[in-house]
């Protein structure tokens, strides 16, 4: 058995904002999500999140994950004085307790769970992830004997200038037999540069405590401002995309494109440059996605094409084109075979299969059948200041260039709208519809030659 504590109390000064640091994207989820989602392969039995600086909007984050508890730490000490928050909510507890930091969001689960075995297989008090770092600045430093076990652990800026050559790190995550740890949190004191509870003199206090180094030093980079928060984005974008290039998807530029961790891509895809596909966003074979387009939360069905356009929320069906500069939103949902077109605004719309909306439209609550043809220019009138209604239009009807078409509305099958119609009454099945006013001709008429204006 083993609980996990994930340190997410601190506001973050260094990030420069009003927001909590564990609170900050890292793509489509927050840094505190990607330290708990790590944990996901050794089940843990608790997950107690510390919380402290804007408690409740992390609360708030985190309320769709069951089985969190959370616990107060109202004045942020330190880490050694988070981890003190736990004791009451542990008390008794005899197995192992794992301590995260929220702000460390690229660990591998593989890893904590190597971590966790190499402790129990070693019978160890504690046992801590280490990194060999290029650039070590910023982290607390790990001084080991030749067997990994640990001699001490020292603060960045409480190092001397020898301790800070060593590059051996302390990734800011931990396994500790927790009757041991609860024996030593009450030692704590304030004697460094911070005058902080550390958790690191906690490890010191311990023995034996050892180190094991992770293989993939990106994968322990804390987040601690917006400089780290980029380089941990570019990491997490290499892997997302190094995995769906193996999984047979073409990247043509992949610098210029995001993928969000939620998305799936079938392979044969083709996504081309500038495109950004997030949330839960699903595409699938054969289409080809971009240039310059953002998916959001939608399904691309085999075989389509985007091409610059902007889909949120909404649902595309095999060999269908979008764009150029199409936007889908709000439940959209088009058939199979269509066509959107150049300028096409569809909103809460649902087209059947082969219908085509080519150019400079607006469909806002329109429900169409299949094989219509929406004239270009035609925009539905869907909102009365007040409320908004739905227009129908059915099979194989066809609107004119410039129609208005007033909700509610229901233009049945088989019709036909003249150019530049208003159409506000419905129009029965198998039938033209013209409603604008009759073209005059005046014969011989021309403009008076007008008189010169006088200077
Ligand atoms: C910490 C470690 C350092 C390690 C580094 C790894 C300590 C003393 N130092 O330093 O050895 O190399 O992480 O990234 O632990 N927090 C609270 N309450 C507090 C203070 C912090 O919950 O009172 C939380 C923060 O929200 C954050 C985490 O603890 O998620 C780490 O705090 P931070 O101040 O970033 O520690 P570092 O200086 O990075
Ligand atoms: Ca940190």
């Amino acid at each position: 058995m083993v609980a996990v504590a994930v340190l997410a109390a601190g506001r973050g000064t260094r990030m420069k904002s009003s927001l909590p640091k564990v609170l900050h994207a890292l793509g489509g989820r927050s840094l505190v999500e990607w330290a708990i989602d790590s944990t996901a392969e050794i089940a843990p039995s608790r997950q107690i999140v510390i919380v402290g600086y804007g408690s409740e909007l992390v609360r708030q984050a985190l309320g769709h994950l069951a089985g969190v508890e959370f616990v107060e730490q109202t004045q942020q000490l330190g880490t050694g004085h988070a981890v003190q928050q736990v004791m009451p909510l542990l008390a008794g507890f005899e197995d192992n307790l794992l301590v995260l930091n929220g702000d460390v969001p690229l660990l591998r689960p593989q890893t904590l769970k190597l971590l966790l075995e190499t402790h129990r297989q070693n019978g160890n008090a504690a046992t801590i992830l280490t990194a060999q770092l290029p650039d070590p600045k910023g982290y607390g430093r790990v001084i080991c004997d030749g067997n990994n076990i640990l001699k001490q652990i020292i603060e960045d800026r409480d190092c001397t200038p020898a301790q800070k050559q060593n590059r051996r790190i302390n990734a800011g995550v931990y396994c500790f037999r927790y009757p041991d740890l609860a024996r030593v949190l009450p030692q704590l004191q304030t004697n460094n540069d911070q005058q902080e509870y550390y958790l690191t003199d906690a490890v010191n206090f311990l023995s034996p405590v050892m180190a094991v180094d992770v293989d993939d030093y990106e994968e322990i980079l804390g987040i601690n401002d917006r400089k780290q928060l980029a380089t941990a984005y570019a990491i997490l974008q290499g892997r997302i995309k190094d995995h769906w290039m193996a999984a047979g998807v073409t990247l043509v530029d992949p610098e210029s494109t995001t993928i969000d961790h939620t998305v799936q891509i079938q392979p044969d895809v083709v996504i081309e440059p500038q495109t950004h596909l997030r949330g839960q966003t699903v595409i699938e074979s054969g289409s080809r996605i971009g240039p310059g387009s953002l998916i959001e939360n939608s399904q691309v069905g085999p075989e389509a094409t985007v091409l610059y356009s902007v889909i949120r929320d909404s649902r595309i069906l095999a060999g269908s084109t979008v764009g150029p500069y199409a936007h889908l939103r709000g439940h959209a949902e088009v058939g199979s075979n269509c066509r959107i077109g150049n300028f096409v605004e569809l909103k809460n719309t649902s087209l059947g299969d082969r219908t085509n909306v080519a150019h400079l439209s607006y469909l806002g609550d329109t429900t169409a059948g299949t094989q219509v043809n929406i004239g270009g220019g035609t925009i539905t009138a869907n909102y009365d200041g007040v409320k908004k209604h739905r227009t129908h239009i059915g099979d194989r009807s066809k609107t004119g260039v410039n129609n208005a078409l007033v909700a509610p509305l229901t233009i049945a099958e088989d019709v036909t709208i003249a150019a530049g119609s208003t159409i506000n009454e419905d129009v029965p099945a198998d039938s033209l519809a013209i409603a604008r006013a009759r073209q005059v001709i005046k014969p011989g008429w021309r403009l008076r030659a007008s008189t010169p204006t006088p200077d």
